[in-house]
């Protein structure tokens, strides 16, 4: 078994967004966090950062805020970014305050642009943000795509021939899997990550992506009650489906 981290009490809150370290030490002498149901007083109380702490301790009668490592899964909305350093409404902005002050701080498992809705996750553990996004591992990624024009047939084997290249890329894409669902419509599963790439993909089959919106990755679904900017929290073990069976 691993042994769990232990954090001292006002770092702890202050990481996790409640204040700096001096409004924590308020709270904390306030009597406002309560842990296993006894007031903790002391500033420098040691606690151990466990998965079940919102069970355990409560800040001002609520349960504390899930520690590190925490995995998001969001809807979302068009029409914003999930870059930190874009101009433009950003995705973090839909978090509750103090998710947003985190330490670590929460970032986008890669990118959705801007016109691209759907299933995108949010994470402050660096590990698992590379293993999802490792070039290495292929996680399959399935958008739907509405188009402008009908498409034509041929789209399918131009996907999935592995020599598909793109403009101003050096090396082709990877076979990727095209379903059609109706003349204007179709799913679209890609194992990479390259910039824009749906949109370019259609691009080079002569068509244009009016709207985006990717259903899963690997083998996590956008689930159907998730509204756009709505995010839920995964399990530890929601959070490795991605993966499948790997
Ligand atoms: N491909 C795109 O073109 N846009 C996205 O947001 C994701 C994949």
């Amino acid at each position: 078994m691993t042994k769990a981290l232990m954090a001292r009490l006002d770092r702890l809150l202050a990481n996790l967004g409640y204040g700096s370290r001096k409004d924590v030490q308020a709270l904390i002498s306030g009597g406002k966090v309560v842990l296993d149901g006894n007031i903790l007083k002391d500033v420098g109380t040691k606690v151990a950062v466990t998965a079940d702490l919102p069970q355990r301790m409560m800040i001002r009668d609520r349960p504390v805020d899930p520690p590190a490592p925490l995995v998001l899964i969001m809807h979302k909305p068009l029409g914003v970014v999930c870059s930190h350093k874009e101009d433009g409404e950003r995705i973090y902005g839909l978090l509750p305050k103090r998710w947003q002050i985190r330490d670590p701080g929460l970032s986008t498992v890669g990118r959705l642009d801007k016109d691209t809705s759907g299933l995108i996750l949010i994470t402050d553990d660096g590990d698992y943000l590379h293993r999802v996004i490792s070039p290495r591992r292929h996680v399959p990624k399935t958008y739907l795509a509405t188009l402008d024009r009908p498409l034509k047939g041929s789209e399918g084997s131009l996907f999935s021939s592995g020599e598909l290249m793109l403009e101003g890329e050096e090396k082709p894409l990877l076979p990727a899997e095209l379903a059609v669902i109706d003349p204007h419509h179709a799913r679209l599963t890609i194992t990479e990550g390259r910039y824009h790439q749906v949109r370019r993909m259609f691009a080079a089959a002569g068509n244009h992506v009016v709207e985006l919106h990717r259903e899963s990755v690997g083998g996590l679904v956008l689930p159907e009650d998730l509204e756009p900017g709505q995010h839920r929290i995964l399990s530890a073990a929601e959070a490795e489906k991605v993966f499948g069976d790997e």
